[in-house]
C-alpha cells in the first residue's frame, strides 16, 4: 500500500520540474514572438532565461530538456530558413553559438543547485548531529551521576544490613552479648551517617550548578536552541513559531544551562505532538517583559495535553510516560530556573495542549 504512495512522492518534484522546463521555455518563445515586444531579431536571452529557470529548480535532467527545446524552437522559428528545423550553413555560427550558450548557462546553474542541495544536507547533519549531541551529554551525565551515587550510597547501606543482622544475632538466644550489639549498633549509626552525608555532598553539588553568571540574552539564546530542534521539528512534521520580544532586557545566568532547559521543554512539546493528526502541530515560543523586573519564557504545544494524574508527577525525577525517556527533563529544568532564582510551572491556555512558562530576574 505505501510503496506506490512513496514512488509517486519521489517522482511528483521530477514530473514538476520536466513540466517547468517545457512551461518556460514554451513561454519564452511565446514572449519572443509576441509582435509588440519586438525580441524577434534577439530572442536569445529569453531561451538562456528559460533554460537557467529549469536548471536551477529541477537540475541537470529538466535543463537539458530546455536546451534541447530551446534550440528546437530557435532553429524553427528565428534561423533561415524559417519554419524548418535545418539551418542555414551561414547562419550555423549564431546556432552553435546558442547552443553553447544554453549548454554553459543550465550546467552552471545546474551545479550551483547542486552545491546548495549538499550545503542544506550538511548543514542539516550537522544539526542533527548536535541535536544528539546534546541529549547523549545529557544522558550520559545522567548516567554516571547515578552510578556514582549509587556506589557510594551502597557501601554504606551494605554495612548497615551486616551489622544490623549481627546485633539481631548478638541479642537472639539465652544470653544475649549487649556489648557486641552496642558496637555493631554503633556501627550502623556510622554508616547511615556516612551515606547521609553523601546525600548531602550531592545536593551541595547541585545547587552549585550556576557555573556562570553572566549577562544572557534569551531571545538570542532561544534563536540559538531553534537551530537545534529545527531538524526534529521537521522530524515529527511540527511548526515552531516564535513571539519574541523585542525590547526584551538581559537576564543573568548560565546562558548554557538555560538553553538546556528550552531544549527540554522544546524537546517535549514536540514528542507531545507527535501523534497528533486532527489539529496542526505547532510550537510557540513566547518571551515577554514580566511585571516585577522579569523576563518571561512561554513554551506553548498544541500536543497531547496532561491529565490531573500526570500534571502531578511531571516535576519528579525518573517520571516518564515514554518508552525512551529517562524522566529528567522536566526536574533538571526546574532545578536550573531555581537556581537562577526563577520558576519553571505549567499554565493554563486555551484549547489543546500544555503550555510551560519560566520567569528569571533581570540583569542589573
Ligand atoms: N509538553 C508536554 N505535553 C504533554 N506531556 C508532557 C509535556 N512535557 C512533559 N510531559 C510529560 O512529563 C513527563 C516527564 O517529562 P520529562 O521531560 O521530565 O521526561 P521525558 O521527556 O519523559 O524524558 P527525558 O528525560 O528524555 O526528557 C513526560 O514523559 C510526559 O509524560
Ligand atoms: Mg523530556
Amino acid at each position: 500500500m505505501s510503496e506506490p504512495r512513496l514512488l509517486w512522492r519521489r517522482n511528483k518534484p521530477s514530473i514538476r520540474n520536466y513540466t517547468v522546463a517545457v512551461l518556460s521555455t514554451a513561454a519564452a518563445l511565446g514572449i519572443a514572438r509576441w509582435p509588440e515586444v519586438h525580441l524577434e531579431s534577439a530572442p536569445v536571452s529569453l531561451f538562456l532565461c528559460a533554460v537557467m529557470l529549469s536548471a536551477w529548480l529541477g537540475g541537470v535532467g529538466p535543463g537539458l530538456l530546455a536546451t534541447v527545446l530551446s534550440a528546437a524552437a530557435f532553429a524553427y522559428h528565428f534561423v533561415s530558413p524559417i519554419h524548418s528545423l535545418a539551418v542555414d550553413s551561414e547562419q550555423m555560427p549564431r546556432f552553435v553559438v546558442f547552443v553553447l550558450a544554453a549548454v554553459l548557462v543550465g550546467s552552471l546553474s545546474a551545479a550551483q543547485r547542486s552545491s546548495m542541495q549538499s550545503l542544506r544536507k550538511a548543514e542539516e547533519a550537522l544539526r542533527e548531529t548536535q541535536a544528539e549531541l546534546a541529549h547523549v551529554t545529557r544522558v550520559m551525565t545522567m548516567g554516571e551521576l547515578a552510578a556514582s551515587i549509587a556506589h557510594e550510597v551502597n557501601q554504606p547501606l551494605a554495612g548497615v544490613v551486616l551489622n544490623g543482622n549481627a546485633c539481631l544475632r548478638w541479642l537472639a538466644g539465652e544470653s544475649p552479648n549487649l556489648a557486641e550489639a552496642r558496637e555493631a549498633a554503633q556501627r550502623i549509626i556510622r554508616d547511615g551517617t556516612r551515606a547521609s552525608d553523601i546525600i548531602s555532598r550531592v545536593r551541595a553539588l547541585a545547587k552549585k550548578t550556576v557555573t556562570e553568571s553572566e549577562r544572557v540574552d534569551m531571545n538570542e539564546a532561544i534563536r540559538e536552541v531553534l537551530a537545534l530542534a529545527q531538524a526534529e521539528a521537521r522530524r515529527n512534521k511540527a511548526a515552531i513559531r516564535t513571539e519574541l520580544a523585542g525590547d526584551l532586557p538581559p537576564v543573568r545566568g548560565d546562558r548554557v544551562q538555560l538553553q538546556q532547559v528550552v531544549l527540554n521543554l522544546v524537546i517535549n512539546g514536540i514528542e507531545a505532538m507527535s501523534t497528533v493528526q486532527d489539529r496542526p502541530r505547532e510550537l510557540v515560543i513566547r518571551t515577554q517583559t514580566g511585571e516585577a523586573h522579569q523576563v518571561r519564557v512561554t513554551v506553548q504545544d498544541s500536543g497531547i495535553g496532561l491529565d490531573r494524574q500526570t500534571l502531578e508527577r511531571i516535576f519528579d525525577a525518573f517520571y516518564t510516560t515514554k518508552p525512551e525517556g529517562l524522566g529528567m527533563g522536566l526536574s533538571i529544568s526546574r532545578s536550573i530556573v531555581e537556581n537562577h532564582a526563577g520558576r519553571l510551572s505549567v499554565v493554563a491556555h486555551d484549547g489543546p495542549g500544555t503550555t510551560f512558562q519560566f520567569a528569571l530576574p533581570t540583569y542589573h
